[in-house]
């Protein structure tokens, strides 16, 4: 095989949880303590490159231009070396590049490690296993990566074993215009890391309670996005972000993603629905707010934004696709 046929390049999106994975059962193989369903989004993609190269001595990741040294390379380099177990033992050039800043909240993790999933595992020339197989394999490099390979509206199930905690495709991306708005107060890397969040997660006394609570709550997200009821949708979403922000923020040591910008549109939020827009708010492990609305709203949205933080970036996301090969390549 000659070394241009090592090659391969993924698209990405990232998704934005509805229901929330926080808390694991198994740190190592990132098996979720219970299930979570996502919107994909268009818009906030990641694309990248695997090029392996029997000659090399070292893993090469570059993100974004800049070749990258730190615990991210390592966390690149251990997910290689997963598949890498199955496949061949060939050490490999990475290029990635994102469509949005990285480690902000907004799961560029997600779109990561979905995109180098199924390039690393595409570049072998053997084709890529089915869906089902390629989300899980994708969970173990980020838990919530495992739902940006379906694409739409996704379910990962939380499950004992490797191959039954996996992601599929509630409904399809076409299903519901929904749009989210992310809000990007602020861009600097998160201090505390899923990972440690999980752990804490995972421990904490307010755990089984909610435990209790989820599958009414899935069942319910489940059928109000099956009836694009943006009025049942919007406030189960709003109520999951604030358990799991209060989960964070009572863990031992506290998990604090949010900043000022964050509390003004917690604030501005449920005053702009009072007012009559329908419009709802979540947050994942980072300050920036995710906006969710219909499409026909989207509009009177970005302009409240504007009017409360009129330097502030908007990145405006639909419905997306699941992972897909391309033939632009980035190395
Ligand atoms: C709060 O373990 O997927 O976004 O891989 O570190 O990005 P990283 O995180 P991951 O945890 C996701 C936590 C969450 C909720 C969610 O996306 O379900």
């Amino acid at each position: 095989m000659s070394a241009d046929e090592l090659r391969a390049t993924a698209r990405a999106c990232a998704n934005i949880a509805l229901i929330k994975y926080w808390g694991a059962r198994d740190h190592d193989r990132n098996l979720p303590l219970n299930d979570s369903i996502s919107l994909t989004l268009a818009g906030a993609e990641t694309v990248t490159t695997v090029a392996y190269d029997p000659d090399l001595a070292v893993d090469e990741i570059y993100l974004d231009g800049e070749r990258l040294l730190d615990h991210r390379a390592a966390r690149v380099v251990r997910h290689l070396d997963r598949i890498r177990a199955a496949y061949y033992p060939w050490r490999a050039r990475v290029a990635s590049v994102n469509g949005f800043p990285a480690s902000t909240g907004l799961a560029s993790s997600a779109s990561g490690f979905a995109a180098l999933t199924a390039a690393a595992i595409a570049a072998f020339g053997e084709g890529l296993p089915p869906r089902g197989e390629l989300a899980a394999w994708a969970r173990l490099g980020s838990g919530s990566a495992a739902r940006s390979v379906p694409g739409g509206f996704v379910l990962l199930r939380a499950a004992e074993d490797h191959d039954a905690s996996t992601a599929a495709s509630l409904f399809p991306e076409t299903h519901w215009d929904l749009r989210d708005l992310c809000v990007i107060v602020s861009t600097e890397a998160k201090e505390i890391p899923s990972e440690r969040g999980h752990r804490l997660a995972a421990a904490h006394p307010f755990m089984r309670a909610r435990q209790r609570l989820l599958p009414g709550r899935l069942a319910a997200v489940q059928a109000a996005v099956a009836a694009r009821d943006m009025d049942a949708l919007g406030p189960l979403v709003e109520q999951e972000a604030m358990e799991v922000q209060a989960l964070m923020l009572s863990s031992t040591p506290s998990c604090l993603y949010m900043t000022p910008g964050t509390v003004a549109f917690l604030r501005a939020v449920p005053r702009w629905r009072a007012e009559g827009l329908p419009v709802y708010l979540t947050l994942d492990a980072g300050p920036n707010p995710h906006l969710l609305c219909e499409a026909g709203v989207e509009a009177d949205v970005l302009e409240r934004i504007r009017e409360l933080a009129p330097q502030t970036k908007v990145l405006r996301c639909r419905p997306g696709p699941g992972v897909t090969l391309v033939r632009e390549h980035l190395l």
